[in-house]
């Protein structure tokens, strides 16, 4: 350790004000590792340096001085000196830190900790994804709140992807948890994982959703359309698995009422429509997957249309919008889809991770298909009710957890508000705090953050924690890499900055 100042008077139990030696003024950088020696009391301190700042008796910003008139004065010399706080972590006693009570006393000699090796401090072992910037010292990271969840902010590039990463790769080697990512941009975390991926554009859609992205691409009014469009969706499907021969043999696991169930007669398509089984229905539509046909969904069209006694014209509008807006792609792209939820889910905990490529999907369906992973392990939890241990993991954040984004948002939510209890964490990452739903933001307790893109992000973030002196030009200085750790997880009770390990 290196001695560099000692404790000026005015100190709390807290924060304890240094004066800085002359020659160690290069010595003393902010965020290092200070430890306080109160020789007279026996005890030594562990804090972080903040907030330096460089004075001169005579050169005050608010003073008339005589450099003003005789600016060659400044030459024959002046009587700089730097001073900062130690912002305290707690009392070092016995290899662990206890709370501090007593500030220190002025006239405390203040070391830096230039190597992990000086901290006689053991930490519990726990999650590392890097160590302090300046000491080298390992952070690490109780697992145990990882249900409490955590978010990771920073401006574009500053290694945000990489740190939740390194966060998956602890949490599989070192706990039991199963870790599911929804991989946005599918760059960030298909390359690492290319044996867990499982393509979002597999996840079989509801006919709810599809119903909706019909309606949303036509442009077709959803008041007047929905029950058209809806109806349509239905008789493709059946009329599906009719063309194939399969739909007799599929009626008893489509019904949903019992009496209907009971009666053993064969129905028409609306009556086996007006009691079907949604959940029976989409497993069925994952185990034979529906091939999609603009020509015959249009042919369904109107057929729905015209049994729900709508006009000529309302058929045709539908057909043409069909046509030019949504083509053979849309069509397409509906296909080939054989994984319910309940399979990513599966296979997550079979493998315990499973990384869910959203990329090739539209928004919505990216977020339909978060939601529908999302509440199967609601549903598994309100079967099993006990601890799931699964964390789930959530790049580009603001696209899921904000207030308009939907089901996603609802799952999300939930998950913030009741995962503690079943072992369910999650982990946001994004560029914007502000995007990210206020009820959602209420329940994160380990936050991650390094330079921000906005000084409105800033004061959000000091809404939600005391950042002990961390001041917005500090947090702007930050290189890629560097994050602060705050909350539940962080083993200090100030939030601590560290250099993310390399994560190639
Ligand atoms: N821990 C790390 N190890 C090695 N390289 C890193 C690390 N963190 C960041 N980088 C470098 O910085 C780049 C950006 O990192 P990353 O993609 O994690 O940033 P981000 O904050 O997620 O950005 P965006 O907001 O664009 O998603 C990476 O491509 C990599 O070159
Ligand atoms: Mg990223």
């Amino acid at each position: 350790m290196k001695l560099i100042g000692l404790v000026a008077s005015g100190a709390s139990s807290f924060q304890a004000p240094i004066i800085i030696y002359d020659q160690n003024e290069v010595d003393a950088k902010e965020e290092q590792f200070i430890v306080v020696s109160d020789y007279k009391r026996g005890i030594n301190y562990l804090g972080v340096l903040r907030n330096v700042r460089r004075y001169e008796p005579f050169l005050q910003p608010y003073k008339r001085t005589s450099y003003v008139d005789n600016p060659s004065l400044v030459d024959s010399g002046t009587l700089p000196h730097s001073t900062g706080y130690v912002s305290i972590v707690g009392v070092i006693s016995g290899g662990a830190l206890l709370e501090s009570t007593l500030p220190p006393n002025p006239g405390s000699k203040a070391y830096v900790v230039e190597d992990p090796s000086e901290l006689k401090v053991s930490f519990e072992s726990g999650l590392t994804i890097g160590s302090h910037k300046y000491s080298g010292l390992e952070i690490p990271l109780n697992p145990l709140w990882i249900p409490y969840h955590a978010a990771v902010v920073g401006a574009t590039g500053t290694g945000k992807s990489r740190l939740v990463k390194a966060l998956i790769d602890e949490a599989l080697s070192k706990t039991n948890y199963t870790v599911i990512v929804f991989d946005h941009t599918g760059m960030d975390y298909v390359k690492y994982y290319p044996g867990e991926v499982i393509e979002a554009s597999r996840i079989v859609m509801d006919p709810d959703l599809i119903t909706n992205m019909v309606l949303r691409k036509t442009g077709l009014n959803p008041q007047y359309y929905e029950s058209y469009v809806l109806m349509a969706v239905l008789y493709y499907i059946l009329d599906y698995y009719n063309r194939a021969g399969e739909l007799q043999s599929l009626t008893p696991r489509l019904i949903k009422d019992q009496p209907v169930k009971a009666s053993g007669k064969s129905l028409t398509a609306e009556e086996l429509i007006g009691s079907i089984d949604y959940g029976e229905l989409l497993k069925i539509m994952a185990e034979q997957p529906v091939e999609w046909n603009r020509c015959l969904f249009k042919q369904q069209l109107d057929k729905a249309v015209r049994s729900l006694g709508g006009r000529e014209g309302t058929v045709m509008r539908a057909k043409i919008l069909t046509d030019v807006r949504l083509g053979d792609s849309f069509f397409n792209s509906l296909s080939k889809r054989d994984l319910h939820p309940a399979d990513v889910v599966a296979k997550a905990r079979e493998s315990k991770l499973v990384v869910v490529d959203l990329s090739t999907e539209a928004m919505e369906s990216r977020r339909y298909a978060l939601a529908s992973v999302v509440n199967e392990l609601w549903r598994a939890i309100e079967e099993a009710r006990t601890s799931i241990n699964t964390v789930l993991v959530i790049d580009e954040a603001h696209n899921y957890a904000c207030r308009y984004c939907g089901e996603a948002g609802e799952a999300v939510s939930r998950t913030s508000r009741e995962g503690r209890k079943w072992g369910l964490g999650v982990i946001l990452a994004t560029q914007r705090i502000i995007d990210i739903d206020t009820d959602i933001r209420n329940n994160l307790n380990t936050w991650f953050f390094s330079k921000l893109q906005t000084p409105s992000d800033y004061e959000e973030l000091r809404g939600y924690m005391d950042l002990a002196g961390i001041s917005e030009s500090s947090l702007s200085a930050l290189g890629k890499r560097e994050f602060y750790i705050a909350g539940l997880m962080n083993p200090l009770r100030v939030p601590v900055l560290i250099k993310v390990r390399e994560v190639a």
